[in-house]
């Protein structure tokens, strides 16, 4: 199993689910049925490609109607990277006669950073927001942010590095208010949050499939109506000429029938997971100097940010996996060398607390065991190092 599997190089105690999950075996099911029975390519015109073109129909209604869309406004995508990059540069080609500036904010994930950075390239004008310390956009920084040439607004919804839920509603009505175009990064929302895209004042936004134990390399982006979207993929009419290649009709029956699953048992493993989260954050917090980044209520509850000072993130980290532990880092590895993550130095961390920060995200194998012995080889681990560290100061 992929939490205790303990004989295939898995690690034991796995608490990366923010990173991804494991396929369910629904979903596994639901991909091994449409390859064994539907051959077709769905832009064929005879019998048995309309046969993929109706599974691709109900697959896409299926992923819209836990969205709170429409299944014609589905942009089916290679997964929440390409999703990001199609809305933010998609978008912002199509508008640039309306304006050229751009508004996100300092911790959103590497798919927007990048693509601004790339619009910046092109002769756009972007403004990263700074946060406050749990990596939340106050809407009276994005207000006064806002000019007349603005056309377009990333913000990201459920931080996956955090865990903090940023007030996207209230985010969005702001853009509204102005006349630019809202999109976010709904990818650690779906499958923990109440969606509902339909009603928010939200013109795209972009989810993937395998952070809700869906397959790896599917994604979507949704897209209002009547919002203008230069495509980046070309080369087919799919995707309302949107995004040409012949869709990965596995992985969109996968990603649909999980989006169906996780939601239908989403409010109740919220319930358990919260409980699992209390205990976990309450016994984290006796250890010595510790500062949690994630926001005590506007939070998910799978998801738990930590920083440890005084001890050596890199040595924390060995340790850590020698134990049989997966968790996330706050380092990004940039060109070989151990970057503290943007993010957190985004929140205000130094880069030596940076270096040692842990991401821990919970999912559905995760037990009040697993985290039990999480926690006993952390405080152990931290204990020697801290010691450590001491004596050598
Ligand atoms: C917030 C967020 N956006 C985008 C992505 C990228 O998604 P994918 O891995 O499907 O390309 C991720 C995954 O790491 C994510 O957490």
């Amino acid at each position: 199993m992929f939490a205790h599997d303990g004989g295939n190089g898995m690690n034991r105690i796995y608490l990366d689910y923010a990173a991804t999950t494991p396929v369910r075996p629904e979903v596994i099911d639901a991909m091994t049925r449409a390859m064994e029975t539907v051959p077709g390519n769905p832009s064929s015109i005879y019998t048995t490609g309309r046969l993929a073109k109706y599974q691709l129909t109900q697959a896409r209604d299926e992923l819209a109607a836990v969205l709170g869309v429409p299944g014609n406004e589905l942009i089916f995508t290679s997964g929440g990277t390409e999703a990001d990059n199609l809305a933010i540069k998609g978008l912002a080609l199509a508008n640039q006669h309306k304006g050229r500036h751009i508004i996100t904010s300092q911790v959103e994930h590497k798919a927007v950073l990048d693509s601004c950075h790339r619009l910046q390239e092109w002769g756009f004008e972007v403004t990263y927001l700074p946060t406050d310390k749990w990596g939340l956009v106050d809407p009276e920084v994005l207000r006064a942010a806002l000019r007349p040439d603005t056309i377009l607004v990333s913000l990201i919804w459920v931080n996956n590095e955090l865990g903090s839920v940023n007030p996207i509603a209230e985010l969005g009505k702001v853009v509204q208010q102005h006349g630019a175009l809202f999109h976010t990064d709904a990818v650690q929302s779906l499958g923990r949050l109440t969606i509902n895209a339909g009603n928010l004042p939200v013109n795209a936004l972009s989810v993937s499939a395998h952070k809700i134990y869906g397959p790896k390399g599917v994604g979507a982006l949704w897209l209002r109506k009547g919002t203008a979207l230069q495509p980046l993929v070309e080369g087919g009419a799919q995707e309302s000429n949107l995004r040409g290649g012949t869709e990965n009709l596995p992985g969109i029956v996968g990603f649909a029938t999980a989006a169906r699953l996780i939601e239908k048992e989403r409010s109740a493993r919220w319930a358990e997971e919260q409980a699992l989260m209390d205990d976990l954050r309450r016994e984290l917090a006796e250890i010595p100097g510790v500062r949690i980044n994630t926001h005590p209520e506007q939070r998910v509850p799978t998801i738990l940010n930590i920083s440890i000072p005084h001890v050596d993130g890199e040595s924390l980290f060995i340790n850590l996996d020698l134990a049989s532990v997966a968790v996330s880092n706050g380092s990004a590895c940039t060109s070989g060398a151990q970057q503290p993550s943007s993010v957190l130095t985004a929140i205000g961390l130094p880069d030596d607390l940076a270096r040692a920060t842990i991401r821990i995200s919970i999912g559905r194998e995760t037990t009040r065991e697993t985290l039990g012995s999480f926690t006993e080889i952390l405080k152990r681990e931290v204990h020697k190092l801290q010691k450590k560290s001491k004596a050598i100061a």
